[in-house]
């Protein structure tokens, strides 16, 4: 038996890598990582990478931020995890107040978890708990949008329409109904992008079917990532707002992916002007240092809770590492560094160029092109606009090509996107447009 010897050859004998078939490494294996800084991503082979999608979309303020380091080492030297149960700190409690004020509204609690799919897990627990302790224990079903994704648990996936992630466990999850028909715009310059009145009346017909036993809807505002990164009208949230609000159902925002800037502010529902019941943030919020989700609740939610403990009220969720302090220091300095760098204002100034350069690559091979904030992306079609057979895997192969050209740029089946780091300057993104043109260019002509 001959043992392994190169470090690719002990990764593929021990680790399991997340969302792979782990076949294909053996032809293209796991690129070595030595180092990260800003938006690049540096190689053991000399060679870098532009992190094209922010490292599944949290390096919100890129890699190695000196502030978000020195708060990780400060609160490492102070105390490192303590559980939030029957204890407090200036930090945590500073950390939601000020979380509280940036996401504005009627937000007035804050539940912190470890990682996406918990939040989200958390806030689908609230909303039904809710519906049950004030008088409506027949609310439990959630309403979701057709290629919405929440995460990887049981009941985020029940709640999710990737029916290739979900397949498998079908039988493990629960009924769920899904809103199809969604008003799928390009982006805020679309002229169709603040109007979903055409498209209104079948997705409320939908709601009314089920509208009795709605204990929540539960959707991604604006942008759809891992569905397809599918961009619907903003109107949309506006009205299943209005709706929700006539039929005693809640709106659950998952700003997971959409929150903390990406989409230009601090909540992708604030592009519709509305305030969910509940929203869920993770991510970018601690600038994608560590795990930390933030399920942020109204008063009115939280207030269905309070009774005396024999009353069997209250919210019995608990994670280990709820509100560890190592992520919720750095969290708390990224709060810090959106404001005195203007991320915002960043997004708002060089977001569009993203979309405007991939349009502007004029590719027969790229269609559909869309964007917003600081995301685009575009559908991989052959050059008559039909689809890749599925078998050519297509997105793979630019992927592949983009590594050689200098980006990660790990697509979604045949949607390529590019979702830098929210600091990601001109040069970064001319660069970034240019390997794309390139990487599009070398897979497809090769695979026509
Ligand atoms: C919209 C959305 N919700 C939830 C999740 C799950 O988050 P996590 O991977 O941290 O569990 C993701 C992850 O990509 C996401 O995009």
């Amino acid at each position: 038996m001959t043992l392994p010897n190169t470090l690719v050859e002990r990764d593929l004998a021990v680790l399991w890598h997340p969302c792979a078939q782990m076949r294909d490494y053996r032809d293209f294996p796991p690129l070595e990582i030595v180092g990260a800084q800003g938006c690049h991503l540096h190689l053991a082979d000399g060679s870098t990478l532009i992190d094209a999608m922010s490292s599944w979309w949290c390096k919100s303020l890129g890699h190695r931020h000196p502030r978000l380091t020195a708060a990780l080492h400060a609160q490492a030297d102070a105390f490192e995890h303590v559980l939030l149960a029957n204890t407090t700190s200036q930090l945590v409690v500073r950390f939601c107040e000020r979380l509280l004020a940036v996401a504005g509204g009627r937000f007035a609690k804050v539940f912190l978890a470890g990682d996406g799919s918990t939040g989200i897990e958390v806030a689908l627990k609230l909303a039904v708990q809710f519906q049950a302790q004030t008088g409506q224990p027949q609310r439990t079903r959630f309403a979701h949008l057709q290629h919405g994704y929440h995460g990887e648990t049981i009941a985020t996936m029940s709640v999710s329409d990737c029916a290739e992630y979900r397949a498998p466990f079908a039988a493990l999850c629960f009924p769920a109904t899904v809103l199809t028909g969604l008003p799928y715009r390009s982006g805020p310059h679309d002229p169709q992008w603040d109007d979903a009145s055409a498209e209104w009346p079948a997705i409320e017909r939908q709601l009314s079917d089920v509208a009795p036993h709605l204990a929540g809807i539960i959707v991604e505002p604006v942008l759809q990532g891992a569905g397809g990164m599918r961009l619907y009208s903003p109107d949309l949230l506006r009205r299943l707002r209005t709706w929700s609000e006539a039929n005693g159902v809640l709106l659950l925002a998952d700003e997971v992916a959409t929150g903390c800037g990406r989409l230009g502010a601090w909540l992708g529902c604030h592009l519709a002007g509305i305030e969910p019941d509940i929203a869920v943030l993770s991510k970018g919020l601690t600038g994608g240092y560590l795990p930390l989700a933030a399920t942020l609740t109204s008063q009115r939610i939280y207030d269905a809770f309070d009774g005396e403990w024999h009353a069997g009220r209250a919210f019995l969720h608990s994670n280990t590492y709820s509100g560890n302090p190592l992520a919720v220091a750095v969290a708390d300095a990224a709060l810090s560094v959106f404001h005195a760098e203007d991320i915002f204002g960043q997004v708002a100034r060089r977001g569009p160029a993203l979309r405007e350069g991939l349009a502007a690559i004029g590719s027969p091979f790229l269609r559909s092109v869309r964007g917003c904030g600081m995301m685009a992306a575009a559908d991989l079609t052959q050059s008559d606009g039909s689809p890749w057979p599925r078998a050519r895997r297509m997105g793979l192969r630019v992927y592949r090509a983009a590594i050689r050209h200098g980006a990660l740029l790990r697509n979604l089946g045949d949607t390529v996107y590019l979702l830098p780091p929210l600091i990601a300057d001109d040069a970064v993104i001319a660069r970034l447009l240019a390997i794309t043109a390139a990487a599009v260019e070398e897979a497809c002509h090769g695979g026509d």
